[in-house]
């Protein structure tokens, strides 16, 4: 398949009569004997008609960008970015960069690091290192090309910590100064808290985001964006039973944050409403955690909060909590009524929110053990809607 693709990469190239070359991570991936599906190509010419061209015969999904130049192809497991080449001017900071088609040796200058910055020539055949990336693949070094890297684009620090980790490659000595230097000088300060977030999901997703997150701790980095607010960096490499993996691990970096802080958090960073939820759900958890003796009590404090809140207090506290959590999931979640709406319509009620209340209170005899065969159910629905039609209040 990979061979294909070359040949098929090579027609479009001619075709187009522009020459092409696949760049970045894949080429680095590929060198280390890792498998990688994202293949970034830059085409010194029309990004998008050669994308356009090069879907034609892959036949997958395409996405066009007019704006930047750039397309995106989903076809088969692989994802395809293709853009033009381009030299980029960064006006400020941090912002990202304005646009201006130039040539592949400007497209390599204008990356993060070394290791990323071999093009594979796609007519030739072969590799262009400009920079001696190859050496820093073979001694496991993270290199920066220019002393201004890190300024121009600060979450090119998070991404340090991130290869160094992944592929467990050092930062090179002077690259870790200017990181130092540039954390120091605040070049944060520069960057959206939406481009931060971003990074730092990124890195939660990453098969090892605890010695990633410890690094961040080791360089001070939580100090620089969360004012002071500690990160948790335990047990961020384990999985939930079930959920969003993502948002569990966010609940246990955030796993410290306290009531106060809440509000702050949510104003500066925006989360996406489930992660906030996520987050008072954990929250409240916690100031109640005193209280879970027994199934009921686990059943109110539990039964609207997001089950990935639920996991991380389970990852996070001791083996008393541990076995209520487990008893949470494992019976008390899976209890079910055996009646149901039509039972209490063929009892003569009308339809109204009362079948909810009627069912929930019988579900909380289930839970207490008040409750233990289909008969008993119906005796108690029917004590239940004896009262409403009394017009008492259950
Ligand atoms: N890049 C950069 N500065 C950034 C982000 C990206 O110079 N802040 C460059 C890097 O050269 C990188 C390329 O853009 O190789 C593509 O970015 P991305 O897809 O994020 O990186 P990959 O190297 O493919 O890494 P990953 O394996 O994490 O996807």
């Amino acid at each position: 398949m990979e061979k294909d693709i070359l040949l098929i990469l090579r027609k479009v190239s001619e075709e187009m009569g522009v020459k092409s070359y696949i760049v970045g991570g894949y080429i680095r991936d590929k060198i280390l004997n890792l498998e990688s599906n994202d293949i970034d190509i830059t085409v010194e010419g029309d990004g998008i008609r050669y994308a356009l061209m090069l879907n034609k015969i892959l036949n997958g999904k395409i996405e066009i960008h007019e704006k930047f130049k750039t397309a995106k192809i989903q076809a088969d497991k692989y994802t395809f970015d293709v853009v033009s080449a381009r030299k980029e001017y960064y006006t400020h900071s941090g912002i990202l960069p304005d646009v201006e088609l130039a040539d592949i040796v400007e497209d390599i200058k204008r990356r993060d690091f070394t290791i990323n910055m071999l093009a594979f020539d796609i007519k030739e055949g072969m590799i262009i290192d400009l920079c001696n990336g190859l050496d820093d693949i073979k001694n496991k070094l993270i290199r920066v090309v220019h002393d201004k890297s890190f300024n121009d684009d600060p979450t090119r620090i998070f991404r340090a910590l991130r290869y160094s980790v992944r592929l467990d490659f050092k930062l090179e000595p002077h690259t870790e100064l200017l990181l130092k230097q540039s954390i120091a000088n605040g070049d944060f300060d520069n960057l959206s808290t939406d481009r931060i977030m971003n990074e730092i999901y990124l890195i939660l997703s990453e098969k090892n985001p605890e010695t990633i997150v410890k690094l961040m701790k080791h360089y001070r980095i939580d100090e620089k964006i969360f004012d002071g607010i500690k990160i948790n960096i335990r047990n961020l490499n384990t999985c939930v039973r079930c959920g969003d993996l993502l948002l569990y691990r966010f609940l246990l970096f955030f796993y410290n944050v306290k009531k106060d802080d809440l509000d702050y958090l949510n104003e500066k960073f925006n989360f996406k409403r489930q992660y906030t939820k996520g987050l008072s759900d954990l929250i409240e958890i916690k100031m109640n955690l005193y209280t879970l003796k027994d199934d009921i009590v686990a059943y109110n404090l539990f039964k609207d909060k997001k089950i990935e809140a639920i996991n991380a207090i389970y990852t996070m506290e001791g083996e008393n909590i541990k076995k209520i959590v487990d008893r949470y999931f494992e019976v008390i979640r899976s209890l079910k009524l055996e009646i149901n709406g039509d039972d209490i319509k063929e009892l003569g009620l009308r339809p109204s929110p009362i079948y909810k209340k009627i069912l929930d209170n019988i579900y909380y005899d289930k839970i207490c053990g008040k409750i233990r065969s289909k008969e008993d159910e119906f005796e108690r629905l029917k004590q239940y809607v004896e009262k409403v039609k009394r017009g008492e209040k259950i």
